[in-house]
């Protein structure tokens, strides 16, 4: 396992519309897929997007059972989920603070689907069909958002609320300031 590099906001390789998955449970997958998860806790991050380490691929992995750069979550199902597809439940949207391994050092308050549908398939190809609400919705339509080339700030509608996460949160650790 490899702890790879992550990419940062004016990389060009974070704009892309990645590519469908085809073939599952393959050796480069399942490296892949070690790497992603080896990179992700070194970074403390909940949750990591294939082309975050430039690689053009619909996969994004996510899941803790307490993160310390979101202290007050609940906890996220360890989930690797590929191909996904979201679907809104009901038009309630939801503000909350977001950051990002790629956009390091700042928090942003983004709207998000309160409840949302997804549906994709995990590392063996099995289905995933999950609805999920709160914080567990925000992180995957997050990570969901990396596939089409989105970064969190360009969700944002109110720039009044995005700075630095040391000057925002100055009582959080240190340690978990990305
Ligand atoms: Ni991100």
């Amino acid at each position: 396992m490899t702890v790879r590099e992550i990419l940062k906001m004016g990389d060009p390789r974070l704009l892309r519309v990645a590519k469908p998955v085809e073939q599952f449970d393959t050796p480069e997958m399942r490296e892949l897929i070690a790497d992603m998860f080896e990179t992700m806790k070194d970074a403390n991050g909940a949750g990591l997007a294939a082309p975050q380490i430039g690689v053009d691929l619909q996969l994004v992995i996510y899941g803790y059972d307490n993160n310390p750069r979101y202290p007050d979550a609940p906890p996220v199902p360890r989930t690797v989920l590929i191909n996904p597809v979201i679907t809104p439940l009901g038009d309630t949207e939801v503000d909350g603070w977001e950051g990002c391994l790629s956009v390091p050092g700042l928090r942003g308050v983004v709207p998000r689907w309160e409840r949302i549908r997804y549906t994709g398939f995990d590392e063996h190809g099995q289905p995933i069909d999950r609805e999920a609400d709160g914080f567990h919705a925000r992180v995957v339509q997050h990570e969901c958002d990396h596939l089409i080339g989105r970064l969190y700030p360009t969700r944002m509608r109110d720039f009044t609320q995005f700075g630095f996460t040391s000057v925002l949160f100055p009582d959080m650790d240190p340690n978990a300031d990305d």
